[in-house]
């Protein structure tokens, strides 16, 4: 099948090589011209575990391309994904500028072919409706240039009127070239996590689909076979198919992370009582875990959640609601409980070192999930920007942001190059991501080397015991 995939961030490039290894021919598209032009050499605009080989195969079969030219995407393919970015605003509402420029420019692009347009950006319940809009729109305003401009066209009779035309077939038509757009917009959400982005496109949890069109949905079902049946080298059982109408579609994308980042502030809470009454919140997240109707993933404790997709999800979903007229108090409070988690951690490093003026912290990690290079609303940012509205000097080191050229609200920071630079001179050390890399650090080097040998385990992710025979007081959360 040939399809294309408009914005290789994070989404559509994983998108889009991961079809391409499937065997469609793929045409990724960007108005990015140093990022297509990376991606042509085989350069990577974004660190993603196994993406540059998946990259290099795609380019080297000739099934993966990338222009900035959307039209020769457009027109070369029969199934167009929308991959670009739709981040918050301060009102909490998505800006949708992205999806609406390339709903326009799609419009303005269409021929006779039919094409399925795929809305795979998080767009607010409704954009799939709006989304054929804008396409149409742009259609119209497309062929009422051509019309205007053409030689051939001033003979011609314009039927219908194109500013007011609405639905699929309802277009208007040139009288010669009898020319209409033929297309329907299908939502199917994406759900793949950054650092395993590649696994989790080839071994979803469940595909869906929102749309009211047999004929796209069948396109759809034909796009992902092999993934669903798990051919080519896929293992396991067969992946649930969803269809759904395009309002429920987009709304089980919100929903879905509005219960992970609820899931993690309840283990929060539960965290903040544990310290106050002596239990430790690992335990209770391992024996509630197991209760197969609450599961163990997204329980555990520590800093919060951030990255590009929970905070702007969760604010989007809160807004939307409010533009309905409710008021969602419990992702309200799932917001509060995140963003408190991290100002406990503040208090927690000025009860152990009262004054923190003048003090030198130091940070294990800076994404704001391990696997990543992803600075967006990480849990890091605003600890800096706590500690240092408190005088102290912060440190850091990161895997990937400090060999990286990323400096995006690191400004006052000292990004050091390696863990034992990082702790030199420090009077604490908060680990913020957890790392594989920080699980076999030595300890024992690093506390002889701080002023103080203070550990806080903010992802409670390494072992106390080997911690403390190493020399370092150690706190965590929820404990
Ligand atoms: P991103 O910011 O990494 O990438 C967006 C890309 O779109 C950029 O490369 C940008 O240059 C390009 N772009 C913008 N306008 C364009 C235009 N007019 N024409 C062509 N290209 C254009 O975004 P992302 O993280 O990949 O997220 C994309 C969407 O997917 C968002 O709606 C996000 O909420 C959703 N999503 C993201 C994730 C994730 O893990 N990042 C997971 C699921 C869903
Ligand atoms: C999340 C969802 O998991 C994906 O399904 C979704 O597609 C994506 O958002 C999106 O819509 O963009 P992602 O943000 O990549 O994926 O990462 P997660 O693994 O979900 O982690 C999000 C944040 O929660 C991180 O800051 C992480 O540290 C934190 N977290 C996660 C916890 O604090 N505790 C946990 O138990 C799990």
């Amino acid at each position: 099948m040939h399809v294309a995939v408009i914005g290789t961030g994070y989404v559509g490039l994983v998108t889009g090589a991961c079809l391409a290894h499937l065997g469609h021919h793929v045409i990724c598209v960007d108005n990015n011209p140093a990022k297509v032009e990376g991606l042509q050499r085989g350069r990577l605009p974004i660190y993603e575990p196994g993406l540059e080989e998946l990259v290099r195969e795609g380019s080297a079969s000739g099934l993966l391309q990338f222009t900035t030219h959307l039209q020769t995407g457009i027109q070369s393919s029969q199934v167009v994904f929308i991959a670009v970015g739709t981040p918050a605003l301060p009102s909490g509402d998505p800006d949708l500028r992205y999806v609406e420029a390339v709903a326009r420019e799609i419009g303005q692009h269409l021929d006779e072919q039919y094409r399925v347009i795929v809305n795979k950006s998080t767009v607010p319940i409704g954009s799939g409706d709006w989304v054929r809009m804008l396409i149409l729109d742009g259609a119209a305003e497309a062929a009422k240039q051509r019309f205007s401009s053409s030689e051939e066209g001033k003979g011609e009779t314009l039927l219908g009127d194109p500013e007011t035309a609405t639905g699929q077939g309802g277009v208007f038509t040139l009288d010669e070239s009898r020319w209409m757009p033929h297309f329907d917009v299908v939502s199917n959400p994406e759900f793949l996590r950054e650092g395993s982005a590649i696994h989790d496109t080839f071994h979803p949890d469940r595909i869906v689909v929102g749309s009211d069109s047999p004929r796209a949905i069948q396109i759809m079902q034909q796009l992902y076979e092999p993934i669903l049946s798990r051919q080519g080298g896929l293992a396991g059982d067969p992946v649930p198919w969803v269809v759904t109408d395009l309002a429920s579609a987009e709304m089980i994308k919100y929903a879905a992370n509005a219960f992970l980042a609820t899931k993690i502030s309840f283990i929060n809470e539960i965290a903040n009582i544990c310290e106050r009454t002596g239990a430790d919140v690992t335990q209770v997240a391992d024996g509630i875990g197991l209760d197969k109707r609450i599961g163990r993933s997204f329980l555990n404790a520590g800093l919060g959640w951030g990255g590009s997709c929970f905070p702007k999800d969760v604010a989007a979903l809160i807004q939307t609601a409010a533009d309905y007229g409710y008021e969602a108090r419990l992702l309200r409070a799932t917001v509060e409980v995140n963003q408190e988690q991290r100002q406990r951690l503040v208090e927690k490093l000025q009860q152990a070192l009262k004054v923190l003026k003048g003090k030198t912290i130091g940070l294990l990690g800076l994404t704001f999930k391990p696997n990543t290079d992803d600075m967006r609303d990480a849990p890091s940012l605003s600890l800096i920007e706590h500690l240092r509205k408190l005088g102290a000097k912060v440190k850091a080191y990161d895997p990937v942001v400090s060999g990286s050229g990323i400096r995006e609200g690191l400004a006052h920071v000292v990004v050091e190059t390696d863990a034992l630079r990082l702790a030199q001179d420090c009077d604490a050390l908060v680990l913020v991501t957890e790392w594989q890399e920080f699980q076999t650090l030595d300890y024992g080097r690093l506390a002889s080397l701080m002023r103080r040998p203070l550990l806080i385990d903010a992802r409670n992710c390494l072992d106390r015991q080997a911690l403390r025979q190493a020399g370092m007081t150690v706190l965590g959360v929820g404990w």
